[in-house]
Order: C-alpha cells, then sequence, then structure tokens
C-alpha cells in the first residue's frame, strides 16, 4: 500500500466514525484543509521536477477525490440519519380519533329570551333594547315611584358614578324604564315637538324589552344579576281583560300546556293601577298542584302615561315585567338559580 492509499483509508474510517456533522468537518479537515495530510503532499510537490509533477499530481488528485467521496457519502448518511430521528419524534399516529372543536351552544336563558321575543312576535310585539346604566329618572321618578320607595336604598339597587347627589345613576333594578324609553320614542315619531300630551292618533304602542336587571340580592332563587322582559300594551281601548288574554297565551304557548291555569293576584306596583302579581299552575308533571309567580302586571298608572308624553284620558294599558330565569327553571326542572351564572360547562352543555 503505497502513502496516498493509505491516507485515503484512513479518511474513509475517520469519516465512517464521525458520529455527527460537526465531527465529520473536523475529521475533513485533517485531510482536505489548510494544513491536512493531501494540502500538505500538494506543497510538497514544488519540488519535484516537471515529469514526477504530471504522475504525482494525476495520484494525489485521485486520492483526494476519493477522499472527497467519502466525505459526501458520509455527510448524506449522518443528514438522512438525522431526518429519520425527526419525524420518528414527530410520529403521528393517523389512526388516533381525531380531536373535535367543542360544540358550542345557546345558553338557555337565551333560549328562553328568543322562545319570549318569538312568541310575542307572533302576537305583533316588537322588541326593544335599552341600557343596564339607568338614571333616577327612568328607573324610578317617571314610573311614579315616590322618593321614600324602599327600592330606592342603598341595600336594595347598586348606585353608580354618574348623574346628581339628589339623583345618582344606577343600575337598573327592572326593566320598566323601557316602558318609559320607548314610549317617548314612539309619540316623538308620531307626534312630532308638538309639546303637551299627545291626544291625537297614532298607531299603538306594542313591545317588550327584555334584558338584564340588577338588585342586591343573592340566594338560590337570586342573583344580583338577573333577566327580566317588560311588556307593554298602550293604546286606547286596551283593558286588564287584554292582559289576561295576552298573557294566558303567552304561558299556555311558551310551556307548551294548553291547560296550564294562571292567577291574577292583586298586588301593589306604584307604576300599574291596578296592579296583580301573576302565578301560574301546571295541571300535569313534578310541579303539578303549586302555584308559581312569573310576573308583576297592572294597568299603566296614568302618572306614568302622563310620562310617556300621551294623554291618560286618551291613551291606556297594560304593562308586565316577567323574569325569564325564573321561566327557564320551570321549563328545564333546575332548582338553583346560580347555575345559570356559574358558566360551568358540565351544567350548560345538558342544554345544547
Ligand atoms: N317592574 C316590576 C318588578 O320588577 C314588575 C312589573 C312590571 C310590574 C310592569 C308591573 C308592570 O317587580
Amino acid at each position: 500500500m503505497n502513502d496516498l492509499d493509505t491516507i485515503v483509508s484512513s479518511a474513509q474510517a475517520a469519516f465512517a466514525q464521525a458520529p455527527t456533522p460537526a465531527e465529520l468537518e473536523n475529521a475533513k479537515a485533517r485531510y482536505l484543509g489548510k494544513t491536512g495530510q493531501i494540502t500538505e503532499l500538494m506543497k510538497g510537490m514544488a519540488a519535484l521536477s516537471v515529469e514526477d509533477k504530471k504522475t504525482r499530481g494525476a495520484a494525489i488528485n485521485l486520492a483526494k477525490q476519493a477522499i472527497e467521496a467519502a466525505l459526501n457519502a458520509r455527510r448524506q448518511a449522518l443528514a438522512d440519519a438525522e431526518l429519520q430521528a425527526q419525524l420518528q419524534a414527530e410520529a403521528l399516529d393517523v389512526t388516533l380519533p381525531g380531536r373535535q372543536r367543542g360544540q358550542g351552544g345557546l345558553h338557555p336563558v337565551s333560549r328562553t329570551l328568543e322562545r319570549i321575543e318569538q312568541i310575542f312576535g307572533s302576537m305583533g310585539f316588537d322588541v326593544a333594547q335599552g341600557p343596564e346604566i339607568e338614571t333616577d329618572w327612568f328607573n324610578f321618578t317617571a314610573l311614579n315611584t315616590p322618593q321614600d320607595h324602599p327600592a330606592r336604598s342603598m341595600h336594595d339597587t347598586f348606585y353608580v358614578e354618574g348623574g346628581s347627589a339628589e339623583a345618582p345613576n344606577l343600575l337598573r333594578t327592572h326593566t320598566s324604564p323601557m316602558q318609559i324609553r320607548h314610549a317617548v320614542q314612539h309619540v316623538k315619531r308620531y307626534a312630532g315637538n308638538a309639546g303637551g300630551l299627545f291626544a291625537g292618533d297614532m298607531p299603538e304602542i306594542r313591545v317588550i324589552a327584555p334584558g338584564r336587571t340588577y338588585r342586591v340580592d343573592s340566594d338560590a332563587t337570586h342573583s344580583p344579576m338577573f333577566h327580566q322582559c317588560e311588556g307593554l300594551w298602550i293604546g286606547t281601548e286596551v283593558s286588564f281583560k287584554d292582559l289576561k288574554f295576552v298573557f294566558t297565551d303567552f304561558c299556555r304557548t311558551f310551556f307548551e300546556d294548553e291547560n296550564l291555569v294562571l292567577r291574577f293576584r292583586p298586588s301593589f306596583f306604584p307604576f300599574t293601577e291596578p296592579s296583580a302579581e301573576i302565578d301560574i299552575q301546571f295541571t300535569s308533571g313534578p310541579l303539578a298542584g303549586r302555584w308559581l309567580e312569573v310576573a308583576g302586571s297592572g294597568q299603566v298608572h296614568p302618572n306614568v302615561v302622563r310620562n310617556m308624553g300621551l294623554d291618560p284620558e286618551k291613551y291606556i294599558g297594560f304593562a308586565f315585567g316577567m323574569g325569564p330565569d325564573r321561566l327557564t327553571m320551570l321549563r328545564y326542572g333546575v332548582n338553583d338559580l346560580r347555575l345559570f351564572f356559574d358558566g360551568d360547562v358540565r351544567f350548560l352543555s345538558q342544554f345544547r
């Protein structure tokens, strides 16, 4: 074996043993680098005759090519091994079942609200939305609620910044302020800015106003945030009889129970006269026989009709305020109101 063959086989062995690309490059330097063995041999040729240069040069070149071939082969082998390892590390088992995106659904109370809107919509009621931060005027004063009414006290109502010292802003305690807001808009549209109380002709006001309401209250049947849905029908001949018909029809449709019984129990609200609490009674099912309160209601008080900008000698009607949370509990048999607002998916997913 001549010196060149020895160098070639030593290079091949060194490359084959290099375990990483970095170590392979180090090994390469020992043969082909600036001071590598092959490079040194080339430098040594300067002293040879022209004739010897030819033969020796050709031999060195062959050796160099053999070393380069071994180097490239090893480079490729290391790269292949690396790719293989990476693929293995990132291995995908395509036979595993797919991970599905969780399926969302409407909140049970939202379902109730949609149902309420749909049923009243079919009876010709519009749907109105109003602010949750209210003024003292819309929440109390315009609704004929006197300054010393207990609902105005700190332990019943959440007051917020804004308004004046005597009339601070608050989180609405019911949806009744929407009676005034909606009626005033309606009257403005048909009466213009005539001023005074409107006694001309206009289309009836028939509206529901669902939304969030707030009271300082918390137990199994009360949450500081809860929902209400207001109803208002104002015309020239709208009577308590219409209230009874509309609300009975609504409840029977909502609960899909033609035999549902309603009771209008005399009550008091500053903004209605006469006033009634509405109770329902199922004739079958787990709640059969019990009276369950679902709404407050009454003929709109003349002072309130005035605050709507209407002449109470001509315009009259009824209002009601019901609790969609309560309706949802009754419909689905839920016994703790707080479950609706805890955000526990295990509870909520039952309503998908
Ligand atoms: N706003 C009353 C309440 O929250 C309910 C109600 C509405 C009563 C409309 C009469 C008329 O208790």
